[in-house]
């Protein structure tokens, strides 16, 4: 009933309801309260709301970054004005999410630099950590120099035992992972001179990560049980038992330690190039008791090398960053079982226009992909008015780490998508199409132009319906398609 309410937007029916069933059954009912704090706009503060608020980032079935937003929005509607002042949503906020929010970054400059008791102290340093000390002390008038400085200072004062077990925390941070992945695949001899700009692309490419491995985050949802076989098979593309499955480009690991949490019958091959984003990987299953995943360094050109083969092989956010994302895609191929699926996530060209703008500014002011520049980028952001179309930016979650802010704006390699051009490179290795995994508004879009009858496997419908609404797959073209039998 509550989620009934909840959908038809009757917020003030479903919150007492959900309220009442969180008291009695906090992890049952959390994920469904966490999805609708995410979507209000907080003017108030009730206290019941509060301690609600706080549950939910608590509770192991909610990823605590969906709340982000909620939980600073809630403590700045609390404290309008700068006050120390540590509680129970403070330290769970600072603790289990990184902030995405702009006056909330500056509340947390402000904060750095006062004299704070050691609940808070300790709580701000672990948000210090987690965004790479992004902030820009010259927000508040700190140089920014002294802003790192004062952050670092707060890192490494305290106790972070979940966090330490692979990194040290001495100078100059915590940001370098030490990495015991196994070393994986090498490329067969002959091959390596064969593909030289794709390698050299690969190298430029894993110094961007082993610098700044992505994506940062804190804790992943447990999840209640999901069969991915048995969501395979729904797509019309059932795989032999047990499933094994490749993460192709992992990152820092959320997706493998996600997808092990989701159903803990797969066998997970974790792949990536940096041992830094493999480490943190590994340090984060360690912390969260997953044992199932295999966290393997090398390239995607060298995958076959592995010796395996899978029914499902994820590579999200990975090949638009290869020179050629097409010999990529095509190595992927090779190792995927007949009849087995690919899920794919490539970038948009229209949706990522703005990037091109915030790289034209970027270029122009020579920033360094660096802390330096990165810093100097984010205080050009916030000080643009709300109207600038770069100010959007300020939106993106992406922006408040510096990993994060590289991985948006200052990559070294990127290539952007037409739906027809994803069409022509799925073909062009092999592949059929099984769906375009479209989020519910751009559902609802296609449905407004073309019907419920619509052809919704036909990219061109879809690039159509994007070319109405640009700004539909800003979280990326995701695709799942199928190797014939
Ligand atoms: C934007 S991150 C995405 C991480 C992860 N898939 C996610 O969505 O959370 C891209 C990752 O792909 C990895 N990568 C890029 N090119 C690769 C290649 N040729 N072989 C293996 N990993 C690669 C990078 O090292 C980086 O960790």
């Amino acid at each position: 009933m509550a989620a009934d309410a909840a959908n038809r937007g009757d917020f003030a029916q479903a919150l007492p309801m959900l309220s009442h069933a969180l008291a009695i059954d906090s992890e049952a009912t959390a994920p469904a309260y966490a999805e609708l704090l995410s979507h209000l706009s907080l003017t108030s503060w009730p206290r019941q709301l509060e301690a609600d608020l706080v549950t939910c980032l608590n509770a192991g079935a909610v990823d605590p970054q969906t709340l982000a937003r909620a939980a600073a929005r809630m403590l700045l509607v609390k404290y309008p004005e700068p006050v120390v002042a540590g509680d129970a949503l403070w330290e769970a906020f600072l603790t289990r999410c990184i902030n995405v929010d702009p006056a909330m970054e500056v509340r947390l400059i402000w904060l750095a630099g006062q004299d704070l008791p050691d609940g808070l102290r300790d709580a701000l340093a672990v948000q210090a950590f987690a965004s790479e000390y992004v902030w820009g002390g010259e927000r508040l008038g700190v140089p920014a120099d002294a802003m790192v400085e004062l952050a670092e200072e707060l890192v490494l004062a305290v106790e972070m035992p979940s966090l330490e077990s692979s990194f040290p925390r001495r100078r100059p941070g915590p940001r370098l992972e030490s990495c015991d992945a196994e070393s994986g695949p090498r490329p067969s001899p002959g091959k390596e001179e064969e593909e030289d700009a794709g390698r050299r692309i690969s190298g430029a490419v894993r110094a961007q990560y082993e610098t700044n491995p992505y994506p940062r985050w804190r804790a992943p949802a447990a999840r209640q049980h999901v069969s991915v076989s048995a969501h395979l098979a729904a797509l019309g593309a059932p795989q032999e038992q047990p499933l094994a499955v490749l993460v192709a480009g992992c990152g820092t690991g959320f997706e493998p330690i996600d997808l092990a949490g989701m159903d803990k019958s797969l066998a997970i091959t974790a792949l990536d190039l940096s041992a830094a984003s493999l480490a943190y990987g590994k340090r984060m299953a360690g912390v969260l008791g997953v044992e199932r995943v295999r966290f393997v360094q090398g390239d995607i050109l060298d995958v076959e090398a592995l010796g395996q083969r899978f029914g499902l092989v994820n590579c999200t956010g990975v090949l638009h960053h290869m020179e050629r994302p097409e010999d990529g895609l095509a190595a992927l191929v090779e190792v995927l079982e007949p009849g087995g699926v690919l899920r794919l996530a490539l970038y948009s060209e229209r949706a990522r226009a703005w990037v091109a703008e915030a790289r034209r500014v970027i270029g122009e002011q020579g920033w360094d992909a660096n802390p330096a520049g990165i810093r100097a980028f984010r205080a050009y952001v916030f000080a643009l008015p709300p109207e600038q179309p770069l100010a959007r930016l300020r939106e993106s979650d992406d922006f408040y780490s510096l990993s994060g802010c590289r991985d948006l704006c200052f990559h070294v390699r990127e290539h952007w998508y037409r739906l027809p051009a994803v069409q022509e490179m799925l073909a062009g290795a092999g592949l059929e199409l099984l769906m375009l995994d479209a989020p519910p508004e751009a559902q609802h879009c296609f449905t407004q132009l073309f019907g419920t009858a619509g052809d919704r496997r036909d990219l061109g419908l879809w690039d159509r319906v994007e070319g109405t609404y640009p700004h539909l797959f800003a979280g990326m073209f995701h695709l799942w398609a199928r190797k014939p039998g």
